[in-house]
């Protein structure tokens, strides 16, 4: 099926409106006000995904799109990590040397572990995602070599679950979440005391069975590896389509100040990310 997106917002509109000229359907001044995403009123969606309120579209509040943001990191179970080849590539790299400079995006395993490690050793659980490094891959040569990094997740492979957003036309992935976690990599220490190498264990695994080979310290494992926490300094949030979601830079206090129940004191409203769904999630 060929997606046409004249067809698509001509859908649209006939969703709100039933005023038909030359064959376009308009929207009334006041629906279309509300498909443009305008907020209707000044109270905000407190529902998750919530696009209606009294027949008007609405956007989730900022609040409500970060918890969104930070169910979609702990339940993530990977995501693209992009890095900067540096400057100047050695001859030794194997790369070709017109790379230089230029960035690459590379999936990599990540996991919501920052939580669990013991509070000695933990930024808190305050949404700094848990990676696997191995010394062999790219990405963390890179980042070996000084490139500062982005991590982008996104809740594309829902999009069954999820269905249309618009009822009655198609299914559509670019009105799912994504999210884009800047910072830089801090390595955590090697090799981590025994009770902080078993939780950060377990809780990956959950995630990644199969990593349990590569693991840091693991015998016979085929590559060096590593754990590293990003220190998220910026958070970029496209929710879905701009008329129903929200789309830009979240607050990165409130990013790191949500937990599952709740949230640290002076931010929020008493809910954590746990108290909201993703599309298509059941309740
Ligand atoms: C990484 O980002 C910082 C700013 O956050 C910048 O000062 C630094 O130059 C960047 N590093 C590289 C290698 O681009
Ligand atoms: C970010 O959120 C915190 C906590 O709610 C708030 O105090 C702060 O003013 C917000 N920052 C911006 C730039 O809105």
């Amino acid at each position: 099926m060929v997606f046409s997106p004249a067809a698509f917002l001509t859908g649209v509109l006939a969703l709100i409106s039933p005023l038909t000229v030359n064959g376009f359907v308009l929207p009334t001044s006041d629906t279309l006000q509300a498909f443009l995403g305008q907020e209707g009123s000044s109270s905000p969606s407190h529902g998750a995904v919530s696009t209606e309120d009294e027949g008007v579209l609405t956007r989730p509040s900022w609040f409500t799109s970060t918890l969104m943001a930070r169910r979609l990191l702990a339940l993530a179970p990977s995501g693209v990590i992009t890095t900067n080849f540096p400057h100047s590539i050695p001859p030794s790299a194997h790369a070709p040397s017109d790379l230089a400079g230029l960035s690459i995006g590379l999936r990599e395993y990540i996991a919501d572990c920052e939580g669990s490690l013991p509070s000695d050793m933990s930024h808190d659980d305050n949404g700094d995602p848990t990676v696997l490094g191995l010394r062999i891959g790219t990405t963390f040569k890179n980042i070996a070599a000084g490139s500062n990094l982005s991590l982008q997740l996104d809740w594309w492979d829902h999009l069954d679950e999820a269905g249309p957003v618009y009822p009655g036309l198609p299914l559509s992935p670019a009105a799912l979440p994504r999210v884009t976690l800047f910072g830089y990599l801090d390595t955590l220490p090697a090799p981590l005391p025994d009770d902080a190498a078993a939780a950060l264990e377990k809780c990956f695994l959950e995630s990644h069975p199969d990593a349990k080979v590569w693991l840091p310290g693991a015998s016979y494992s085929p590559h060096a590896s590593f754990w590293a926490r990003l220190v998220v300094t910026h958070v970029y949030w496209i929710g879905g389509f701009g008329d129903v979601q929200q789309i830009g830079w979240m607050n990165v206090t409130e990013w790191k100040g949500i937990r599952p129940h709740g949230s640290v004191e002076g931010v929020g409203d008493g809910r954590g990310w746990q108290d909201v769904r993703l599309p298509g999630e059941k309740h």
